[in-house]
C-alpha cells in the first residue's frame, strides 16, 4: 500500500470531531427521493439521476437554490428523525464521535412546518445516537438573507427548546448567501443569543471579503468562524486567529465544488495549518460536494501531500475545538492519543 494511502487509512478510522455539517445538507438524492414520494411532493426532477446531475455549481448561490428545494420534501417529525439517523450513522462510519450539526429552522417555518414537527424529530435521532456511541450538539443557523427581524423571532421561537434542552441545542449561526448580508446585519440578535447562555459562531469568509470574519469576531463575538479561508491574504487577520487559537471550521471539497479554490492543490489549508492557525476538517454538505468528512481528509493528503503529523494537529484541533465539557473534550483527546500510539 502507498504511503498516503496507509495515511488516508489511519486517518478514517481515528476518532474525529465534526464541526461544520448542514443537516439538511446530507440529505442524498435517494432520500429525497424517497421522502418526496412519501409526502406527495413534487419534484422538478423526474429522477434520481436528474437530480443527481443537476449537482453541477459555480458559486454557493447555485448550490443553496438547490438545497432549499432539497427540503422541501421534509414534513413530518418522522422525515426529520430519519434525515438526522442517517447523517449520525454515516458520521459513525467515518470515526466521528462529536459533532455539532447546523440546522436551518427558517427553510422549514417559511413552509408552515414548525418547531413542534422538526425538533423532537432531531432530539430524538440524537439520543439514539448518544446510544450508539455518537455524542451530538445542534446549533440553529440563521438565514442571512433574510433580514434579522426574521431572525429574531426565529430566535424567540426557538427559546423555549434551548431552554429545555441546554445540553442538545447549544448554540447559533449565520449561513446561507453571504455577500451583502454581513454579520453586522445580526447584531441584535447575536447579543440575545450570548445573554442566553449559547455558543456563538457564523459562517464568514466562504465567499465573503476578510472584513466579515473581522465583524463575526468583533461585533458578533463568535467562538469559531465557519470556512474563513476566502480572501484570507491578510497577514494581519492570520496573525490574529493564530495567536487567539480561534478554531475555522474548513471545509474542503465544499470549497472546490463551489469554486472557492480552482482545484484543491491551491487550497489554503496547508498554508494556514503550517501558520499554526487552529484549522479542522468538515463536510458541511456532504450529500452535494461529495463525501462525508473522512472523503475530505482523503482529497486533501492526496492532493496537498499531508504527512502523519500535519493529519494528527487536524484531529486534534477537531477534538479541541468542539464546545463539548473540558471533560469530554480531554476524554476525546485522550481516545485519539491511544488510538494513533497504536496504529
Ligand atoms: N447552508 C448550507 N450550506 C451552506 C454553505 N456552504 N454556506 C452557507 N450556507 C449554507
Ligand atoms: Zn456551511
Amino acid at each position: 500500500m502507498s504511503v498516503a494511502l496507509a495515511l488516508i487509512e489511519k486517518v478514517a478510522r481515528a476518532p474525529k470531531a465534526e464541526l461544520h455539517v448542514h443537516i439538511e445538507g446530507t440529505l442524498e438524492p435517494e432520500t429525497i427521493f424517497r421522502l418526496a414520494q412519501r409526502n406527495g411532493v413534487v419534484l422538478n426532477y423526474p429522477t434520481v439521476e436528474s437530480l443527481r446531475q443537476a449537482y453541477e455549481f459555480h458559486d454557493l448561490q447555485s448550490f443553496l437554490d438547490i438545497y432549499y428545494a432539497g427540503t422541501s420534501v421534509l414534513l413530518t417529525e418522522q422525515d426529520f428523525y430519519e434525515m438526522t439517523v442517517e447523517y449520525l450513522d454515516n458520521a459513525r462510519a467515518n470515526g466521528v464521535i462529536h459533532t455539532e450539526m447546523f440546522f436551518d429552522p427558517q427553510s422549514h417555518t417559511a413552509r408552515g412546518v414548525g418547531f413542534e414537527i422538526f425538533m423532537p424529530g432531531v432530539l430524538r435521532a440524537m439520543k439514539q445516537g448518544e446510544a450508539n456511541g455518537i455524542s451530538s450538539r445542534l446549533i440553529i443557523c440563521f438565514l442571512r438573507h433574510l433580514p434579522e427581524a426574521s431572525a429574531l423571532e426565529t430566535f424567540e421561537q426557538a427559546r423555549g427548546w434551548f431552554t429545555r434542552y441546554p445540553e442538545q441545542i447549544i448554540g447559533v449561526g449565520l449561513d446561507s448567501s453571504e455577500q451583502g448580508h454581513p454579520p453586522s446585519k445580526f447584531t441584535r440578535v447575536f447579543a440575545l443569543a450570548q445573554q442566553a447562555g449559547l455558543r456563538l459562531v457564523a459562517h464568514a469568509g466562504e465567499e465573503g471579503p476578510v472584513d466579515y470574519i473581522a465583524e463575526a469576531l468583533d461585533i458578533l463575538k463568535v467562538e469559531r468562524i465557519d470556512h474563513g479561508v476566502r480572501n484570507l491574504e491578510s497577514d494581519q487577520m492570520i496573525a490574529r486567529l493564530r495567536d487567539s487559537r480561534m478554531p475555522l471550521t474548513v471545509c474542503p471539497l465544499s470549497n472546490i465544488k463551489l469554486a472557492v479554490f480552482d482545484d484543491m492543490r491551491q487550497h489554503n489549508l496547508l498554508a494556514l495549518l503550517n501558520a499554526g492557525v487552529n484549522v479542522t476538517i468538515n463536510s458541511d454538505d456532504p450529500a452535494y460536494f461529495g463525501g462525508h468528512v473522512n472523503e475530505n481528509y482523503a482529497a486533501l493528503i492526496t492532493a496537498l501531500d499531508l504527512n502523519e503529523q500535519q493529519c494528527y494537529r487536524l484531529l486534534r484541533n477537531s477534538l479541541e475545538s468542539t464546545f463539548a465539557s473540558a471533560e469530554l473534550r480531554q476524554s476525546m483527546v485522550t481516545r485519539l492519543d491511544q488510538y494513533w500510539a497504536r496504529h
